[in-house]
């Protein structure tokens, strides 16, 4: 089943030609890895895939029971915010439809409790995240859009700070819940996951290798 459609994409920033005739399909079920030089347009193409960016000219399409959680390369956050590592991963249980002051369940705090065990941050769940490194930040931004329950993952480069442990937690964690989850990753990994179907280089155009 198709997801999203880019058919002869264009996008242009001022006089820089990002993407140039850009096609793509991304079906249910896939696990892709993105990789390219820097500038080569790799975060204009996932932005272009959850639809924050118009393109210049060309034609997307998207299915319609599409839920994207979105972890983005560089977050604009306000850190100074006093608010714990749990409470920001919590915020992505928030889109269910619940009671004005409600309190989370159960259920739903130990699921988030175990995804934070999973990425190996549980034991900084009550630390303020203005005292977080980038690394712990990226692990708890991440969770955060895993606890959305999203039918498709975008992920820009989400184990760029991480050290190599965490690289593997996460890693893990992506190859476990890709028999569930559509997932579209940037990263510059030598050593890409045998469960990933399709590896695509972006560098203005674009090239698309299907494995398996
Ligand atoms: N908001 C923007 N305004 C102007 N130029 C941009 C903007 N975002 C990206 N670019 C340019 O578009 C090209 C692709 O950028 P980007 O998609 O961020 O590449 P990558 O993620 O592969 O490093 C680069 O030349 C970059 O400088
Ligand atoms: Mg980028």
């Amino acid at each position: 089943m198709e997801l999203i459609r880019l058919n002869n994409i264009n996008v242009l920033y001022q006089n820089t030609c990002a993407l140039k005739d850009i096609n793509m399909v991304i079906y249910k079920g896939d696990y892709i890895n993105i990789t390219g030089p820097n500038g080569g347009g790799k975060t204009t193409l996932l932005k272009i895939i959850i639809g924050m960016v118009k393109p210049f000219s060309g034609h997307i399409y998207f299915s319609e029971q599409l839920k994207i959680g979105y972890v983005p390369q560089h977050t604009v956050f306000d850190r100074s915010f006093p608010i714990k590592a749990v409470d920001v991963v919590m915020m992505g249980m928030l889109n269910k439809p619940k009671k004005i002051f409600h309190e989370f369940t159960k259920e739903e705090i130990k699921e988030a409790e175990k995804t934070m065990d999973q990425l190996g941050i549980l034991s900084i769940k009550n630390a303020q995240i203005s005292s977080l490194s980038g690394g712990q930040l990226q692990k708890v931004l991440f969770c955060r859009a895993v606890l959305t329950n999203p039918n498709i993952l975008v992920l820009d480069e989400p184990a760029s700070n991480l050290d190599f442990e965490s690289r593997g937690l996460m890693n893990a964690y992506l190859d476990d819940i890709s028999k569930k989850v559509t997932i579209v990753k940037v990263s510059h990994e030598e050593k890409v996951s045998t469960l990933v179907n399709k590896i695509v280089y972006v560098s203005q155009s674009l090239k698309v290798e299907n494995r398996g």
